[in-house]
C-alpha cells in the first residue's frame, strides 16, 4: 500500500470550515460552526486535532476534560478528574477505512494520558455499527445504555468506557494497532 503522507495538528479556528463539510456528510445532527469555536475557546479543557492530506483537513477528532473545568464526579462513582470523554470524529468520506480515524484516536488517547486521565469516556449512537466496532478494536468496552438520547431520531446511546489507558495490557494493544499503521507523519 502507497504510504499517504499524513499531517496531524491541533484544530484552529481556520479549519472549521473544511471540517464543519466533513461534519456535515458524517452525522444526522452536524454541530454548527458556533459549536466548534466554543469547543476551540476552551483549550484548557478540551483538546481538538485535523488530520491533513496534502493541505486539504480530511478528519478531525476531539476530547474534552470536564473535571477541569466543572470538578465533578461521575454518576458510577468513579473519580471525574481523571476522566476525558470524546466528542467527536470524522473522516472524510472518501478516506475512511485507511487507518486516518485509528491515527486520531490514538491521538486522543495519548493527549487522555498527558493530561492525567485513566479513563476515557464516550457516547455512540446504537445503530452506529461501524463506530461500535473502531472503538472495540480500541478496547473501549459497553458500560450501557442511554435510552432516546439522541432528540433527532429518539435513537439510544451505548457508553462506552476504557478504564486504564496506562496499564500494561491496554498499552501493549495500542502498540499491535501502531505496528500496522503505514503513514508517514509530519
Ligand atoms: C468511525 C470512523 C471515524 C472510523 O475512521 P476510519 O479512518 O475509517 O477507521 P480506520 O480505518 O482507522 O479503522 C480502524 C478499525 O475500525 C473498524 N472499522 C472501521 N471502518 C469500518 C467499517 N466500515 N466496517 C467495520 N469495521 C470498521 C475496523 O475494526 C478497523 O480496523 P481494520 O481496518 O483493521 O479492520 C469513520 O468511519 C467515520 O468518520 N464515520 C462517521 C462519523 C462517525 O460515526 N464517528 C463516530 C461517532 S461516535
Amino acid at each position: 500500500m502507497k504510504a499517504i503522507k499524513l499531517e496531524i495538528s491541533p484544530m484552529q479556528l481556520g479549519d472549521i470550515k473544511e471540517v464543519i463539510q466533513i461534519e456535515k456528510e458524517s452525522f444526522v445532527s452536524p454541530w454548527s460552526v458556533d459549536v466548534f469555536e466554543e469547543q476551540l475557546s476552551h483549550l484548557d479543557c478540551a483538546s481538538y486535532f485535523v488530520a491533513r492530506v496534502n493541505g486539504k483537513v480530511i478528519g478531525y477528532a476531539g476530547i474534552i476534560f470536564p473535571p477541569a473545568c466543572l470538578s465533578v464526579d461521575t454518576a458510577d462513582g468513579h473519580n471525574a478528574e481523571t476522566e476525558g470523554h470524546i466528542t467527536n470524529i470524522a473522516i472524510d468520506k472518501s478516506y475512511r477505512r485507511k487507518k486516518i480515524g485509528s491515527v486520531l484516536l490514538l491521538k486522543l488517547i495519548e493527549e487522555a494520558q498527558n493530561r492525567g486521565s485513566r479513563v476515557i469516556s464516550l457516547e455512540l449512537r446504537k445503530l452506529n455499527t461501524v463506530a461500535l466496532s473502531f472503538y472495540k478494536k480500541f478496547g473501549f468496552r459497553i458500560f450501557g445504555l442511554r435510552k432516546d438520547y439522541y432528540s433527532d431520531t429518539g435513537e439510544d446511546a451505548i457508553v462506552m468506557f476504557v478504564d486504564n489507558v496506562s496499564s500494561a495490557d491496554y498499552q501493549n494493544r495500542l502498540q499491535i494497532i501502531r505496528d500496522v499503521i503505514q503513514f508517514s507523519e509530519e
